[in-house]
């Protein structure tokens, strides 16, 4: 049988460091929470019930962020350092038998593979605990490995008080730990606060267990950056970057075609169908799914929202969670607020907005809109600048548009108010009732012709003026 793994994610500290509002391991990195970048690459090695996150600091809204994966919570009442974080769990886990995983909150980068590894080699292992470990050529910030004379670990040593010849060490503490879990249990309250910070240091177990007769073993990572460690904005913005760069070519190798990708921003979570062509500075946001040979204009924003097969976006259009089913055409400089659906070959033009409005197929509203709460049926004409009045004043109004109705540019479609199918409505009228199917709707001041007006008030001022002379 296998050893029982338990993971445990120390999350509840304040990261003073990123002089923020908001709790560290909630801060996003390509588009993701932190924290959630860590529980997706513990979820394939362990079943949810198993997994732990410690928390203290903003514990609701990390309890909140990460209540769909199904893992368990520790409260951490004062972050008063790892070790004690830790410490915070003995009631829940210290039966639990097998090997006790460590990961920090604050180190998205790891992989699903590499945690197997380290848990396979511990599992193979003489070891109290295994640590992952890397090379730095700037090591500033993190613990150093110190190693004895046979190379084996001997301390994990802080910054803060490390004296100058351990700051000269490049191999650094990853914060990634396999432990016999129940070794970890016997010996993890003696870590004290005898050091710089007055915190218990989760790292100082490795030297009590040496103290013990236990080894601790070393797993030394080539690839440095997959455990980078955010402790400012300036690592976030780093590991932004990776996540992103990852990303793209992720894209670009299963046959998208990505103009000036490191202009780009695309959230992990984002699927692009073959043969569409994203254009430079565009930006593609949360749960969004783009099909195949779409096309995403130049500083587009697309967030949340799903598109069809063959839909054209054109440059500086903002999508947000709406559908647009395929061969649409939408923008430039187009607004797809929210909870829009666009039906197959729709066209929405420039400066137009719309909110809450189903758009039938092959419909159009080409310029200067706003269409709010409606619902529009198929082959409908919006002429530019028609105006869906949805707001009362005290609540929203829907407006309902029939099949190949048209709408006269400048009309003000005052809501709750309906279109009728194949109707007509005349430009510029207010329309306060309803247009039924077939008609036409009118609703503005007939003109006015006044022949010879302009020669006769001429003549009028003329000889107001002589008057005046005299
Ligand atoms: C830690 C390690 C350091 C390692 C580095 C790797 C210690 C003492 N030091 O330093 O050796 O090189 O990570 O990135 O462990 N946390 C709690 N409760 C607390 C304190 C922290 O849950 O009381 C959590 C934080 O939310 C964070 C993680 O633990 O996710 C690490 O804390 P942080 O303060 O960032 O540790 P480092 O100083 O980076
Ligand atoms: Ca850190």
């Amino acid at each position: 049988m296998q050893t029982p793994v338990t993971i445990v994610i120390l999350a509840a500290g304040l990261g003073t460091r990123m002089k923020s509002k908001q709790a560290k391991v909630l801060h996003r990195a390509g588009g993701r929470s932190l924290i959630g970048h860590v529980v997706r690459a513990a979820l394939p090695l362990a079943p949810p019930e198993q997994i732990y996150a410690v928390v203290g600091h903003q514990a609701e809204r990390v309890r909140e962020e990460l209540a769909s994966t199904g893992i368990g919570f520790i409260e951490q009442t004062e972050a008063l350092g790892t070790g004690h974080a830790v410490m915070a769990g003995r009631e829940r886990l210290a039966s639990l038998d097998g090997l006790l995983v460590v990961l920090y909150g604050d180190c998205p980068l790891l992989s699903a593979g590499t945690l197997e590894r380290l848990i396979e080699s511990q599992a193979a292992s003489p070891h109290a605990a295994t640590v992952i470990t890397t090379l730095l050529d700037e090591p500033f910030g993190y613990g150093r490995v110190v190693t004895d004379a046979d190379g084996r670990i001997a301390a994990i040593v802080e910054e803060k008080a490390a004296s100058p010849e351990q700051r000269a060490i490049r191999e650094i503490n990853s914060g990634i730990y396999c432990f016999r879990a129940e070794l970890l249990w016997r010996h993890l309250d003696e870590i004290g606060t005898a050091n710089p910070a007055g915190e218990y240091y989760l790292t100082d177990i490795v030297e009590i267990f040496r103290r013990h007769g236990y080894s601790c073993g070393a797993m030394l990572l080539e690839d440095a950056r997959e455990v980078l460690g955010i402790n400012t904005r300036v690592d976030l913005a780093q590991v932004d970057r990776i996540f992103r760069e990852r990303k793209t070519l992720e894209l670009m190798l299963a046959g998208v075609t990505i103009e000036r990708p490191e202009t780009v921003t695309v959230d992990l979570d984002v699927r692009i169908g073959t043969d569409t062509v994203v254009e430079p500075f565009a930006r593609l946001l949360g749960q969004t799914s783009i099909g195949e040979d779409c096309r995403i204009g130049a500083c587009s924003i697309i967030a949340d929202s799903t598109l069809g097969d063959g839909v054209e976006v054109g440059p500086f259009t903002i999508i947000g969670t709406s559908a647009v089913e395929a061969g649409a055409r939408i923008g430039p400089y187009a607004r797809l607020r929210r909870d829009n659906h666009i039906g197959a070959g729709a066209e929405i033009g420039n400066y137009v907005e719309l909110k809450k409005t189903r758009f039938g197929p092959g419909s159009k509203a080409m310029h200067l809109a706003y269409l709010g709460d409606s619902v529009i049926g198929a082959d409908v004409n919006i002429g530019a600048g028609t105006i869906t009045c949805n707001y009362d004043g005290i609540k929203k109004n829907p407006t309902l548009i029939g099949d190949g109705a048209f709408v006269g540019s400048n009309s003000t479609l005052v809501a709750p108010v309906e279109i009728g199918t194949g109707s007509y409505v005349a430009a510029g009228s207010v329309i306060t009732h309803p247009v039924p199917p077939g008609s036409l709707g009118v609703a503005r001041e007939r003109q006015v012709v006044k022949e010879d007006w302009v020669r006769q008030r001429r003549e009028k001022a003329r000889l107001e003026n002589q008057d005046r002379v005299v």
